[in-house]
């Protein structure tokens, strides 16, 4: 399963990808608003992002009326080979992802919430289906089984669009992507932090540690 951080930081980008297990990134339009640098072009963060991570990175139209995504998917696209589009899942945005994967444009299809959507988003040659999980569970749904359902249904017809696990909340849900058969999971920065933290591990390193200190060696 690929793993994918979930952020528009910079920062976070630059050390996730430091750490060497990122596959690439997403980005969505409230991650961009949230960063310090406001006046910063969003063509100009999505090549810098695309600069750091050598992998797909998801760039998200802002127009809701078919012919606009199209041309902002257009530009978007132009910016790097490696950007995604992403499109909401709206009866628009699906016929823009049929115009734009008649084009060879990748589009990650975003706010999905039923596996029908999913159903849907794949017909029309989305790249990338994007299910909220975590959303769904914020409102006492169980979005893993949207995921599980989606997994089935994509099987079933043989369907290539990559299912991306979304809205992730906290370290169990990667686990739950990867059970599922997943493709990918999109994790904020302090949820991939909490993929390495065990308590045993700290606690036997150091044991390790200190019983090696009474040796008094060097490797
Ligand atoms: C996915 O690509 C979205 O950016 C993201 O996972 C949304 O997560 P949220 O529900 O935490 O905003």
């Amino acid at each position: 399963m690929e793993i994918f951080i979930d952020t528009a930081n910079i920062d976070e980008i630059k050390q996730a990808n430091n750490w060497g297990i990122i596959d690439g990134v997403t980005t969505n339009p409230s991650l961009v608003a949230k960063e310090k640098d406001k006046g910063k072009d969003f063509k100009a963060i999505v090549k810098e992002i695309c600069e750091i991570v050598n992998g797909d990175v998801s760039a998200e139209v802002i127009a809701t009326s078919y012919d606009e995504m199209v041309e902002e998917a257009r530009v978007l696209s132009k910016v790097h080979k490696n950007v995604v589009v992403k499109i909401p899942l709206i009866p628009d945005g699906l016929k823009t992802v049929k115009t734009l994967a008649k084009e060879g444009i990748r589009a990650n299809v975003t706010l999905c919430f039923s596996a029908n959507q999913a159903l849907l988003a794949a017909k029309a040659g989305a790249y990338i289906i994007s299910p909220f999980v975590g959303r769904l569970d914020d409102i006492g749904h169980d979005g893993s089984e949207m995921v599980e359902e989606i997994r089935e249904i994509y099987d079933n017809y043989d369907f290539k669009t990559k299912i991306l696990f979304a809205s992730v909340r906290h370290a169990d849900h990667v686990k739950q992507a990867a059970l599922l058969g997943a493709d990918i999971a999109t994790v904020p920065f302090k949820i991939i932090e909490q993929l390495y933290k065990h308590p045993l591990t700290d606690a036997g390193l150091k044991q390790f540690l200190d019983d090696w200190a009474k040796l008094g060696q060097k490797i």
